[in-house]
């Protein structure tokens, strides 16, 4: 069967995630059944376009790496902005993949719930709309009788929601901990090399892992998000994304990096989710933690989340020198779930 998907965001995660489908198209075909044509794609200063046939997903990728407008591409109708071309478009998955918006998580939610309501299923790697609007989401995807998909928003492509959804039935998560934001990490463990936080910080904006706003990364907002979205997906939690206070790394200086150095510790940020009584405490903090534990061999752009869970005990996922490349996966791993 020909799927027909659409596109909201081409910017890294989907020009990946494009080049991966288009790399692996024979063998999906072969291997899954599975084929696929594009009708719509939206950016933010790109301009959004519709097709009733099919739009060259390379091209439209190649366009945006040059900075060029996806408007004119052939065989295309232009759309003024993106509710209208979720209004209107045809397809059967939709891929959301704009910028994090920690405030509230818009327009990210709003457009997954528009596109939910009208039939289509939802992909995201947007982990604002999971942390803010979960439990809605979730219930307008089964009252419509389609998925919402989010595998990509915590491990980018290592699997948590779908390890837990498929291979830990039954069993109860009692709380997490875990290193979730690349940036950051990238900039602590450079540090401890000698390099500058500045420098550290450019090298994760060129490999097109730190957020559109990188604030979010150092501030502590996007692993906070994460936590946040595992607290309420993993252990039915309801919590509002605006009561959490995370606390970045802006005030780790070399000094304090050197001085955990001599006691045997490094510097992680780290992000925890504790049942305690009946509340899910969640906290994002950077911890002195030492050099050969877990969470300290952690280092560059690697994620490691621990789960405590009731029945299986604690179980941890190592994902090692992860690039946007993951995140794509996370996507195509996503489309297949909802293929099949
Ligand atoms: N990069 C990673 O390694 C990674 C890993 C895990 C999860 N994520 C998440 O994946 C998402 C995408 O990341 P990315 O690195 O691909 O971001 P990006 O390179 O900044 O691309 C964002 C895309 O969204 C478009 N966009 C911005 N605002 C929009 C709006 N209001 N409506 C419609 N489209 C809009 C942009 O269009 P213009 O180009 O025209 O501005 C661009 O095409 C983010 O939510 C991020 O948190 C990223």
């Amino acid at each position: 069967m020909e799927m027909k998907l659409a596109f909201v965001g081409m910017g890294n995660v989907a020009r990946a995630f494009a080049r991966m489908l288009c790399e692996r198209q024979d063998d999906l075909a072969r291997d899954h059944g599975f084929r696929f044509r594009t009708t719509a794609i939206s950016t933010n200063s790109h301009g959004s376009i519709l097709s009733t046939d099919r739009i060259d997903l390379i091209e439209a990728a190649g366009r945006m790496e040059r900075g060029e407008s996806l408007v004119g591409l052939a065989g295309c109708e232009a759309v003024t902005d993106t509710f209208s071309l979720i209004e209107r478009c045809d397809a059967d998955i939709l891929f959301e993949t704009s910028p994090l918006n920690p405030v509230d998580g818009e327009p990210a939610a709003s457009y997954i719930r528009r596109a939910l309501e009208r039939r289509i299923n939802v992909i995201t790697a947007n982990k604002g709309p999971v942390a803010f609007r979960y439990r809605e989401l979730k219930r307008v995807a089964r009252e419509r009788g389609v998925s919402f998909r989010f595998e990509g928003t915590v491990m980018d492509g290592a699997p948590v929601f779908n390890m837990v959804e498929t291979c830990l039935p039954a069993a109860r998560v009692l709380g997490f901990e875990g290193i979730l934001n690349s940036t950051t990490n990238i900039i602590l463990t450079g540090m401890e090399e000698g390099r500058s936080f500045e420098e550290c910080l450019l090298a994760a904006q060129r490999a097109g892992i730190a957020e559109a706003n990188a604030d979010y990364d150092i501030d502590g907002w996007d692993a906070a998000m994460k936590a946040v979205a595992l607290a309420n997906v993993l252990m039915d939690a309801e919590i509002d994304p605006r009561g959490i206070e995370p606390k970045g790394i802006r005030a780790v200086s070399s000094d304090d990096i050197r001085a955990a150095a001599q006691r045997g510790g490094v510097i992680r940020l780290v992000a925890r989710g504790d049942r305690v009584s009946d509340e899910i405490i969640i906290s994002v903090a950077p911890e002195e933690v030492m050099k050969d534990s877990p969470l300290g061999s952690v280092r560059g752009s690697s994620n490691l989340l621990k789960i405590k869970t009731d029945l299986m005990g604690e179980i941890a996922v190592l994902e090692t020198d992860p690039g946007v490349r993951q995140t794509a996966y996370a996507l195509l791993s996503d489309m297949l779930t909802v293929f099949n």
